[in-house]
């Protein structure tokens, strides 16, 4: 719970940053208007830094002041509490979207700010084929890094030749795609830096081929999960060999209401917000599913969505 005096520093260090940043930053920012889920209360601040040199100063203050400080793509991936976040949200501006194609190196080197969706376009474009499994995947490229995104067969991790990230206390660092250990929807990139930028390595094709790839992932996308109703892709992890969206169908959950948050009709492990969810909603729905599937299948399911802020009712 934020007292006056948390209050009063955020306040001043809004001030602070306002001036010292070139990107913004913002007091009582709602995450709602951050997240796909469209949930959320306020972020203490909220920065989105336009320059190394913005990243750097947030980690000093946060740092000096002993704040929390978490970084957030495009909030696709995100639970975020009523409550809010009390501490810095740091998201990458407009100078972290830039992308260059190299057809020579058959690579792309792009900001980790810039959206997914839009790096397959330009890939695409390019003549440049193997980023069309992420058709329809939300979010940046950062977050896609730090998830190691991807559909059932195929992730991001095996593309990236080089990342580079910023480190509080140790400044830039360039990690080669093999050092990075790439999990299922999680790679080692999390939690540990601010990932700036990727170079992927990408198979030249015929660009029409490409579109028609495309087009096929986008339309089964379309088909089986709730692209166009606020979400925020799928709750829990698949088990091993399982598919969670089948259990939660074989649990008699899908369609299942909680204020306005329910569980897809669509897809079993998406839960969308119809007009008014609270996190607390979703909340419910997660814990009701997750007792239904331990204990009619002896199976504890792990949530894919990332918590931010406090969640005493989980
Ligand atoms: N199924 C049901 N009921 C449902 C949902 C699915 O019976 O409500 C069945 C389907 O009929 C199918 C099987 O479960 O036979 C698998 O379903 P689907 O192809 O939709 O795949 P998934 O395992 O549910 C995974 C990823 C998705 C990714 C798709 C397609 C996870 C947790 N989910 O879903 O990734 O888009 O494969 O490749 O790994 C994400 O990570 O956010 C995400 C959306």
């Amino acid at each position: 719970m934020a007292t006056a005096t948390t209050e009063r520093l955020f306040d001043e260090l809004a001030c602070v940053l306002g001036q010292d940043l070139e990107g913004t930053c913002r007091r009582n920012e709602p995450l709602s208007k951050h997240t796909s889920f469209r949930i959320g209360g306020p972020a203490a601040l909220w920065v989105e830094a336009e320059s190394l040199a913005d990243i750097r100063r947030v980690h000093e203050v946060a740092a000096c002041h002993e704040l929390a400080l978490t970084v957030v793509g495009r909030g696709t991936n995100i639970l975020a509490s009523d409550a809010g976040f009390e501490g810095i949200c740091l998201a990458l501006g407009s100078h972290f979207r830039s992308c260059a194609v190299d057809p020579e190196q058959r690579s792309l080197t792009a900001g980790a700010g810039m959206l997914l969706a839009r790096l397959v376009q330009e890939a695409q474009s390019a003549g440049l084929a193997g980023l069309e499994f992420a058709t329809g995947i939300p979010g940046t490229l950062g977050g896609a890094l730090a998830g190691n995104v991807g559909t059932r067969l195929e992730w991001i991790g095996p593309l990236v030749r080089e990342v580079t990230v910023y480190v509080s206390h140790d400044g830039l660092q360039r990690l080669r795609g093999a050092d990075i250990s790439w999990h299922y929807r999680r790679s080692s990139l999390r939690g540990a830096a601010v990932i700036l930028e990727a170079r992927l390595a990408l198979i030249p094709d015929d660009p029409q081929l490409i579109a028609q790839r495309i087009d096929g992932a986008l339309a089964h996308r379309k088909a089986t999960q709730p692209l166009f109703v606020p979400n925020a892709g799928s709750v829990f992890k698949n088990p091993e060999g399982v598919s969670v969206g089948a259990l939660i169908e074989k649990v008699g959950m899908k369609g299942a209401c909680q204020g306005d948050a329910q569980v897809s009709e669509l897809h079993g492990n998406f839960i969308v917000n119809r007009g008014a969810a609270q996190a607390q909603d979703v909340v419910k729905l997660i814990t009701e599913i997750r007792d239904k599937v331990q204990t009619n299948y002896g199976i504890e399911l792990t949530p894919e969505i990332r918590f931010l802020g406090s969640f005493d009712e989980r």
